[in-house]
């Protein structure tokens, strides 16, 4: 029987990253970072898009190679169709276009944020696939939200940030103490070194399952302001604590809603998702909820925390079995719904 041989490619935000999946099984995952935009302490979407112009055919070649497959032997192409950035969405899709229509093959649409949370099904090990449904947060730079997952295709989302995301508020926060950008991995550093208990910061008083991390975020604005008026020295000095005591904190927000959202809805088996679950203490956090509730968790590997296209081509492969094609003139979208 013809194998099945996808081709992802993402290239929603600052990693250009294509993969190749043949019959469901991972052959190859090769991402571009761009450091371009550590000077300016943020991603820059014009430079953002440069970048993913300059990686993509390099990325995709590495990819196809690595997997030992030739474009002839493409069943389809998956591309991320957003949410993200337009100018770094448009290199991504409009190349997935190109390749499709030149070999005469299909263009699957996948959804970032359905990507991330279909990475579990990458390579299950461990504690094997989650069955549905299950309860999944999924946690990044520009996304924090409670997802019931029902099956590979339906999700709903029962929470979500009504301001800044928990990766914005690691990141937002690491750039008030002066750390580099992204400055979530940073603070993970420090914070292991730290005192979590040393400081305390506003948490929100949010209905229902959303969240709110903008409030946190001025609270450690205005504390620091305080406190660096008689000590200069403040933030250099008190570095690990402020870390561990701050990503205490977010944690704290994102572990207590998720709980609470289990408890309502019964449900006993719990994911993670998105660039912040590659953070150490909120996989402890969540692993320990696990077993004082008895109820199942799980952590992806590091290398599909991030963006990448391995994800894209999982959730690529489940539209492409049902036969759920795109159209060559769809376009991408900067903001959606699951
Ligand atoms: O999913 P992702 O790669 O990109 C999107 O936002 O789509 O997530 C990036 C976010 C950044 O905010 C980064 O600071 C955060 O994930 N992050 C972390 C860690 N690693 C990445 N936050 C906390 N601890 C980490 N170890």
């Amino acid at each position: 029987m013809k194998k099945t041989i996808i081709l992802a490619i993402e290239s929603s935000c600052d990693d250009t990253s294509a993969a190749v999946l043949c019959d469901g099984v991972l052959l190859s995952n090769t991402t571009a970072s761009q450091a371009v935009h550590e000077e300016f302490g943020g991603v820059v979407p014009e430079l953002a898009s440069r970048a993913h112009q300059l990686n993509i055919v390099p990325v995709v070649d590495a990819a196809l190679k690595r997997a030992g497959v030739s474009t002839d032997e493409l069943s389809a192409i998956a591309f991320t169709r957003g949410p993200g950035l337009l100018g770094s969405l448009l290199v991504g899709t409009s190349f997935a276009k190109g390749l499709a229509l030149a070999h005469n093959i299909p263009l699957v649409e996948v959804n970032h944020l359905q990507a991330h949370i279909l990475a579990h099904f990458i390579e299950a090990k461990g504690n094997g696939v989650p069955n549905f449904p299950f309860l999944c947060l999924l946690v990044s730079g520009g996304n924090s939200q409670i997802v019931l997952v029902k099956s590979h295709y339906e999700m709903e989302i029962i929470g979500q940030t009504i301001d800044d995301a928990a990766g914005e508020a690691f990141d937002k926060c690491a750039k008030i103490m002066g750390l580099p950008y992204p400055g979530g991995p940073w603070i993970d550093r420090l914070a292991k070194e730290g005192n979590a208990d040393a400081f305390a910061f506003a948490k929100p008083n949010i209905p229902g399952y959303n969240y709110s991390f903008s409030g946190l975020k001025t609270s450690f604005l205005y504390f620091l302001r305080d406190q660096l008026k008689d000590h200069p020295n403040f933030i250099e000095e008190n570095k690990a604590d402020l870390c561990a005591s701050l990503q205490k904190t977010i944690i704290d927000i994102l572990i207590n809603k998720l709980k609470r959202a289990a408890k309502d809805l019964q449900i006993t088996e719990i994911a993670v998702a998105g660039g912040v679950s590659a953070n150490s203490g909120l996989r402890d956090a969540l692993l320990d909820l696990g077993r004082r509730h008895r109820w199942t968790v799980h952590i992806p590997p590091f290398a599909y925390t991030t963006d990448n296209a391995a994800m894209v081509a999982q959730a690529g492969y489940y539209r492409y079995l049902k036969g759920d094609f795109c159209p060559i003139d769809a376009a991408p979208y900067a903001k959606t719904k699951i």
